[in-house]
Parts: structure tokens; C-alpha cells; sequence
């Protein structure tokens, strides 16, 4: 199945290594970053995971749940985790889901069989409280991802959810703000007291 934007992140039960899970009462009310690595005792994922671990104060602050996941068994996360420990100078403090057969990498698409069959990709799926699915990514397994663009989009989204606002080209938080076309001037004169700035019509720079 394609996973699209806006489209419910599917339910699963999962061992992880905080226990079985049961994805959607995991989550709660939180934000989820479901994020699959490629292999267990590889390089890049050591670094992914490591630098994940070390971010989740500001996962926190912004009430996000992160949840990791591979084929590989749960005794090798295990084992795997001390090395990330000993290595990225920080302890995993997310649950990592074992999926030895497959059956949530099947459910969110994570095996592109013509990158490799056996293994997932590295995908990304940011989830709101709502369970829909807000961002998706696919990167190489030669290629750590972002994980600071991955709060960056958790911040555009946080924002832009509750005001009618966009953010433009490599927006990060305090940053001005868009507003969105479909808001008229009488309106944003009414959201926007502060003033706002039109380059054109469909382009006003406002403050949040
Ligand atoms: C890595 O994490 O370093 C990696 C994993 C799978 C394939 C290539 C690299």
C-alpha cells in the first residue's frame, strides 16, 4: 500500500525493546516519528540512531514520541544498542521495533526491493496526534538523514497547524512566516495586528 500525506498511519502491535507495543495507544496524544534503519551494527545507522537519542529533549518540548525500526531481532537491538552507547556517547532512550518478519516494514512500504529485498530503506513518517500522516521520506541507506530538518518540519507543521500561516524556503523557528493565500487582507488585518509586509499579493511576510 502507498502511504500518502493525510492518510491514517496504519495500527500495528510490535515487539520493541521497551516491550510490546501497541502503535496507536503508544502514541496517545503525541506527535510519532516512525523511522526504519537499514541494518543493525552498520555505521551510518550507529550515528542516526545515536544522534536521535541525544534529541529527545527537543522532542519533548515539542510532545513527539520517536520510534525506531529494522528487520533485525530483538536480541540484536539489544546488543546493538550497547555499541550506540559506547560509541554516540548516549544511550537510546526510544523504543527500536524488532521486525524480523517484515510485517510493519510491509505495512508503511520501507522495502524497495530494487534498492535491496531484504532490508528497509531509510524511511521517515512524522504523525500527528491525530494519526494522519503529515511527512514522509525515503533516503539511500548510503546517506544519514537530517534528523534536525526532521524537528525543523515538526516546528513549520506545530506552527502552521495552529495559525493560517506557511513557511517559506529554509524557514527555522522565530524566523517570519508566510501567510497563506487563502486568507484575504481584511481577514489577516483581524490573525495579523502585528502588520505584515506584501512583496505581491500572494506573497506577505508576517511575523508569527
Ligand atoms: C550504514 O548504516 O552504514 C549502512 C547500512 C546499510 C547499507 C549501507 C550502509
Amino acid at each position: 500500500m502507498t502511504l500518502r500525506l493525510g492518510d491514517i498511519a496504519p495500527d500495528f502491535e510490535a515487539d520493541t525493546t521497551e516491550g510490546k507495543i501497541h502503535f496507536h495507544d503508544w502514541l496517545g496524544s503525541s506527535w510519532g516519528v516512525l523511522f526504519s534503519h537499514p541494518k543493525n551494527y552498520t555505521p551510518v545507522c550507529t550515528t542516526e540512531l545515536g544522534y536521535t537519542a541525544k534529541l529527545k529533549p527537543e522532542f519533548d518540548k515539542r510532545n513527539v514520541k520517536a520510534i525506531g525500526l529494522s528487520v533485525d531481532k530483538l536480541e540484536d537491538h539489544h546488543g546493538w544498542s550497547k555499541d550506540i552507547e559506547e560509541t554516540q556517547g548516549t544511550a537510546l532512550n526510544f523504543p527500536l521495533i524488532a521486525d524480523a518478519d517484515k510485517k510493519v516494514a510491509n505495512l508503511y512500504d520501507m522495502i524497495h526491493p530494487n534498492a535491496s529485498d531484504t532490508v528497509t530503506v531509510r524511511s521517515v513518517f512524522i504523525i500527528d496526534p491525530n494519526k494522519k500522516i503529515r511527512l514522509t521520506l525515503t533516503y539511500p541507506a548510503s546517506t544519514g538523514r537530517n534528523f534536525d530538518e526532521i524537528l525543523r518540519v515538526i516546528d513549520s507543521l506545530q506552527l502552521t497547524d495552529k495559525q493560517k500561516l506557511a513557511t517559506p524556503v529554509n524557514w527555522k523557528p522565530g524566523d517570519d512566516a508566510i501567510i497563506v493565500p487563502a486568507v484575504k487582507d481584511d481577514e489577516a488585518k483581524t490573525l495579523f495586528p502585528q502588520g505584515w509586509k506584501t512583496l505581491k499579493p500572494y506573497l506577505r511576510i508576517v511575523k508569527p
